[in-house]
């Protein structure tokens, strides 16, 4: 018989999943069989959530959209409430939402690192907190939060995402030594992938087309990644094929980071 992921039986929570990365993995999490439980800023009622489920129920997935900024820490626990109350459980969390703070270190502002830090490390940390008696109640609790290539290599004017990116890589260090065995973390960090959030940066330059067209050939790979790769990803490092890992960030990133001249 031919090896296959399977995630049926699971509850999955992933932030950020109405559009981009989040969304691949959720709909990469529900094709493996596990129940959806996703969250965005966007209200239920929007295109952009009741596209999400259509498209989850369209995998075969059940699940369920709620509206949460997960900044917030009343909406924070709400979200993981009514996940609890709907489906009794929880066993992987994909922390994914973020967004890009790019600017010069000399020109951040105070109000810009503050955004940064609550958004893209801080609110992190607070949902795995609050998942955390739910994952280890599972016995095979899994939590995968989502940083950057950024946390590794980064490029002027791209700070303080960076900061907080690379801080990510602790968070998922420490949580993997004090909450194991019952809960693995591991982060994954993703180089290019198309998407809405990654189009706004190709959107900076005078000329987008052809910043894209050069960042393409900056990979081995010769594209950019996609979302759904990135759902797969994370459906092998929740499986039980990935069960050896944690305390680790896997970097995903087409080869970009192999480059150490931006000549080719
Ligand atoms: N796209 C890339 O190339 C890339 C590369 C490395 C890492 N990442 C990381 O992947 C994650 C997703 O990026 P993307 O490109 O898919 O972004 P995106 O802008 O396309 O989607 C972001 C999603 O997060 C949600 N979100 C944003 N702020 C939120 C908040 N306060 N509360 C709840 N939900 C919120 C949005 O509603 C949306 O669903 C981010 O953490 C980003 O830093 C992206």
């Amino acid at each position: 018989m031919a090896l296959s992921l399977s995630l049926t039986g699971k509850v999955v929570l992933v932030s950020g999943v109405t559009s981009g990365i989040g969304k691949g993995i959720a709909l990469m999490m529900g094709k493996a069989g596990a129940m959806v439980a996703g969250c965005g800023l966007d209200p239920a009622e929007s295109p952009a959530a009741r596209e999400f489920l259509v498209e989850l129920h369209a995998a075969g997935a059940t699940g369920m959209y709620i509206q949460a900024d997960i900044t917030d820490a009343m909406q924070q626990r709400n979200l993981v409430n009514q996940v609890i109350t709907a489906w009794g459980r929880l066993d992987i969390l994909v922390s994914n939402a973020g967004a890009n703070f790019f600017e010069g270190a000399a020109d951040c502002t105070e109000e810009q690192w503050q955004q940064n830090i609550e958004l893209n490390l801080a609110s992190h940390w607070r949902l795995c907190k609050l998942c955390r008696p739910y994952l280890a109640t599972s016995g095979q609790g899994v939590i995968i939060i989502i940083s950057s290539n950024q946390a590794y290599t980064t490029i002027p004017g791209c700070f303080p995402y960076n900061v907080a990116k690379t801080a990510l890589t602790g968070l998922v260090r420490a949580l993997a030594i004090e909450w194991g065995p019952f809960i693995r973390v591991v982060g994954l960090a993703p180089g290019f992938i198309d998407t809405p959030g990654n189009q706004q940066w190709f959107a900076s330059f005078p000329d987008p087309a052809a910043e894209r067209a050069r960042t393409i050939q900056l990979h081995p790979v010769k594209r950019l990644g996609t979302p759904d790769e990135t759902g797969a990803w994370c459906v092998f490092l929740a499986s039980e094929y990935g069960s050896f890992a944690s305390g680790t960030t896997y970097v995903v990133d087409g080869g970009r980071s192999a480059l150490l001249q931006d000549q080719v």
